[in-house]
Order: C-alpha cells, then sequence, then structure tokens
C-alpha cells in the first residue's frame, strides 16, 4: 500500500523551478531513498511532504501530495500532519534542555501531561532508537553532553515519541563517524517494520544496503525510480547509470 502519493507535483522557489512534475509514490513500512547531485531538489521535495516550505517566502506549489489518500495541503491541519510526519535533520538539533525532556517535548504539546505515561514514552522512543542503555542513567542530563551519534539517535526518538507514521530524514549520518552511521543504518532496518522512512543520502553504498526504494532526481525531476536494486544493477536511463557509476555528480 502506498501511504505518500505525489501527483504532477511542481514548486517554485520566486523564478526558480525547483521541482517539475514529480509523480512518487512512497510504499508503506519501507525505507525509499532520494539520491542524486546536489541542487536537484531531494532537500525541497522532503519538506513538501511535511509542509516545512509553507515558511519559506515566494515559495508556490502545484500539483498534490496525499497522505492516507488526504491532501496533505488542503486536507490537514499543520500540527497534526507533523505529528503524522516527522522529520530528522542532517546536523542533530538536540534542544539545550535534559534527554528526558527532550523526548517528552512533542507529546507534552500534544496535551500528555501524566508522568507514568510520559515516563513510558521516554523510555520506549529511546529503547525504539536504540539508545535507551546509553543513557538510561542520566535522564536528567542535558542532550547537549551526548556524542553527535547519540544525539543524532536522540533526534530520533524525539521524532518517535510522536508517533508518527511517517520519517522525514535528510543525510541523517552526514555528520557522524563511520560506528554511528551504521548504528542508524541498523536502526532503519527495525523502523520500517512500524514506520515508513524517506531518507536524503549522497551515500550510494548506504542507499544499496539500507533502502527498499530509490528515486533518483536530476535538476528537479525525477529520473528513474523504483526497486533499489534494480535501479543499481539495472537502470532504465542513461543517466542513472552515469550517476551511480560516479560519471556526473
Ligand atoms: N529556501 C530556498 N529559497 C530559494 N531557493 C531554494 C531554497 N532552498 C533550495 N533552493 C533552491 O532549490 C534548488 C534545490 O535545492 P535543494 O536544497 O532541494 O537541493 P538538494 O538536492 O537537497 O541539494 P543538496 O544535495 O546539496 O542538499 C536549488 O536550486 C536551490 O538553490
Ligand atoms: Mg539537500
Amino acid at each position: 500500500m502506498d501511504i505518500i502519493k505525489t501527483k504532477d507535483l511542481n514548486l517554485f522557489y520566486g523564478e526558480n523551478h525547483a521541482l517539475k512534475n514529480i509523480n512518487l509514490d512512497i510504499k508503506k513500512n519501507s525505507v525509499t531513498a532520494l539520491i542524486g547531485p546536489s541542487g536537484c531538489g531531494k532537500s525541497t521535495f522532503l519538506r513538501t511532504i511535511n509542509r516545512m516550505n509553507d515558511l519559506i517566502d515566494n515559495v508556490k506549489i502545484t500539483g498534490n501530495i496525499f497522505c492516507e489518500g488526504k491532501d496533505v495541503y488542503t486536507e490537514y491541519d499543520v500540527i497534526d500532519l507533523r505529528k503524522k510526519i516527522g522529520m530528522v535533520f542532517q546536523k542533530p538539533n538536540p534542544f539545550p534542555m535534559s534527554i528526558y525532556d527532550n523526548i517528552a517535548y512533542g507529546p507534552r504539546i500534544h496535551g500528555i501531561k501524566d508522568k507514568r505515561t510520559l515516563d513510558e514514552i521516554v523510555e520506549k522512543s529511546l529503547k525504539g532508537a536504540v539508545l535507551w542503555e546509553e543513557v538510561k542513567d542520566r535522564l536528567k542530563k542535558s542532550a547537549m553532553g551526548l556524542s553527535g551519534g547519540q544525539q543524532q539517535r536522540l533526534c530520533i526518538a524525539r521524532t518517535l515519541a510522536v508517533e508518527p507514521e511517517v520519517i522525514l530524514m535528510d543525510e541523517p549520518t552526514s555528520a557522524l563517524d563511520p560506528i554511528s552511521t551504521l548504528k542508524i543504518e541498523e536502526l532503519m532496518d527495525v523502523l520500517k517494520k512500524k514506520y515508513t522512512v524517506i531518507i536524503v543520502t549522497h551515500n550510494m553504498q548506504q542507499a544499496g544496503r539500507i533502502a527498499d526504494e530509490t528515486a533518483f532526481f536530476l535538476v528537479g525531476e525525477i529520473v528513474e525510480s523504483g526497486k533499489t536494486e534494480d535501479l543499481f544493477y539495472k537502470p532504465r536511463d542513461k543517466r542513472t547509470e552515469d550517476y551511480i557509476t560516479g560519471r556526473f555528480g
């Protein structure tokens, strides 16, 4: 089943036509990688899915994005939408507060006040992001004291705490060392059993390791999308082949 569907999606930053006729459907409980050279619209597309572009001036969007059959731009309240579709950024961005409060932040905004319930959410989310064992004895300590890789897993746990359906990740491992990267990659396999993950990555090996589906972006268009192994080993388009074999980009 497709949880996200896009239909003839176009996005303009002023005169700059940054997304051109995107028609990409995302399967539920899968990991989809978005690849392509710098400046070709991957982050723009990702942000369009949970309306993070709403905050940017001069953006015009045509076409549709549907999440579970409902139009993201006309049939959702943006707060509800971002609860359903969470986001993890390239640079870990923990809030300057305790580990516990970072995770409890979202649920509190959504009205959960009971301490026992919050305790449970914090533990479950940290376990879900495979961070619990490392931090369970220092939950009241500042999140800023965690390593970069731990901070990124904390940000994933923070996203999990509001029980999203879809998690958007924009180059979540590009600021991390190889061991932390491996931990996040392993986490993907666990996460997709419950969630749908869409991840931007510049690392082809990473896309090959973690993604079920891959979409190749080039100057605002999707050149090709489909099963990751097909895209890597039997690309239909010469431009895809050139990109994945490192001939450009
Ligand atoms: N906030 C913005 N305002 C105006 N133009 C923007 C904005 N963000 C991105 N763009 C433009 O939109 C195009 C696509 O940018 P985008 O950031 O989506 O690319 P990307 O594929 O994520 O690149 P990278 O791999 O370098 O992160 C570029 O031409 C970029 O300059
Ligand atoms: Mg980007």
